[in-house]
């Protein structure tokens, strides 16, 4: 008789890839807009529900929906590379494509129990619904959700409903933070218009700006730039973007640095990729750039958190020589800048001209 080894997944693997991944609210609302996003909606609502007994959230987009069998083939698929699988990399309305480990769906068992989702693809509405109790208990490694409607002909325009029920959270929903915290995850958000909702009113707008918009900016430097970075890196063209420093320190933690996206979603949080964090500079500036050329690459260098790119490549070292570089060179621009200001503000104060003042200054 021949011995064999066999890997086994037990199915609370789907629980900790959901829970130890994603515990925060907006990570988890950040892979259902992804998903609308590659879906090619034009618009998301969330509405945050915390004025029944249970705490509920209902995500809406209005993408081009699932069929049964993309709701087996891809959504109910466990790490499935759609980029590979589909050989695709743009969606049919010209979007560069952000999911890519078949991992993002797991993200609500992060923060909820059970969810019920509503796809309408072309008039035809599939419905279905998953407990995490139930899938932890299931056996022989698969799993199969209770159908809730099957191929029923509606007329509602496509789009996919998502329903997360028995939340975790025990504090109320505070909408204006889960807007700001999902700003700061995109850039893309001038092609997906996104409503929250608390308790099914109160809109809150989520743009590109919010991110923004606590703060009062001083300087600004975009990217590419020739006289910074220019040409001392073999893909400084493709790192686009700005570097912004504020008139007074950043209170935002999360907002302390430069952080870097791909495909408009982040790929690595704020930071100052390896410089000391010594510098009274690094508490004035903030800013996004785009490096989706990391995407382009063979080799899968984005962490599923998208909280911190693989730095131990040639590639991304590389590119980490180049943002040090760079904010290097930004931190001494800005040094001068606003020694520069104070002269002016003095002078437009009292009149005086510090430097003439200071030249006609006795030199013994
Ligand atoms: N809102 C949606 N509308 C249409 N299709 C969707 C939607 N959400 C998910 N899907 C389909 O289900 C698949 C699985 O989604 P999931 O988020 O798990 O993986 P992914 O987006 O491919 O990769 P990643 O793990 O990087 O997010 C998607 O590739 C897509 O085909
Ligand atoms: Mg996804």
């Amino acid at each position: 008789m021949t011995q064999e080894l066999t890997l086994k997944f037990d199915p609370n693997t789907i629980e900790h890839l959901g829970i130890s991944l994603y515990s925060k609210l907006p990570s988890v609302i950040s892979e259902l807009v992804s998903n609308s996003w590659d879906a090619d909606a034009g618009n998301v609502c969330i509405n945050f529900i915390d004025d029944a007994s249970e705490k509920e959230i209902h995500y809406r987009d209005d993408g081009h929906g699932m069929t049964f069998d993309e709701l087996n083939e891809k959504y109910l698929m466990i790490g499935r590379n759609r980029r590979k699988d589909d050989g695709a990399q743009e969606t049919p309305n010209g979007r560069k494509i952000i999911g890519k480990k078949g991992l993002g769906k797991l993200s609500v068992f992060g923060i909820c129990n059970e969810v019920e989702i509503r796809t309408v693809k072309d008039g035809i509405e599939n419905r279905f619904s998953m407990d995490i109790d139930d899938i932890k208990k299931s056996q022989r490694n698969s799993y199969n959700p209770t159908i809730l409607s099957l191929n029923k002909s509606v007329s509602d325009a496509s789009g996919t409903e998502i329903w997360l029920r028995r939340v975790k959270r025990k504090s109320d929903f505070k909408p204006h933070d889960i807007a700001m915290g999902l700003s700061k995850k995109f850039l893309i958000f001038d092609r997906l218009k996104t409503t929250i909702k608390h308790n099914s009113t109160n809109d809150v707008p989520v743009t590109n700006e919010l991110k923004f918009s606590n703060f009062k900016e001083e300087f600004k430097w975009e990217f590419p730039s020739k006289d910074i970075g220019g040409d001392e890196y073999r893909y400084w063209e493709d790192v686009k973007g700005s570097i912004i420093t504020l008139e007074t320190p950043i209170k935002d933690t999360e907002m302390k640095g430069i952080y870097l996206t791909s495909r408009g979603k982040i790929v690595n949080n704020a930071g100052f990729y390896g410089l000391r964090d010594t510098d009274q500079f690094h508490t004035y500036v903030t800013g996004y750039l785009e490096v989706d050329f990391i995407d382009d690459l063979e080799e899968d260098l984005i962490s599923t958190d998208r909280h911190s790119l693989n730095w131990e490549h040639d590639v991304t070292r590389e590119l980490q020589d180049y943002l040090q570089r760079i904010i290097k060179k930004v931190g001494a621009e800005w040094r001068k800048k606003r020694g520069q200001r104070k002269v002016n503000d003095i002078n437009k104060k009292t009149g005086l001209d510090i430097n003439q003042w200071e030249e006609g200054l006795p030199t013994y």
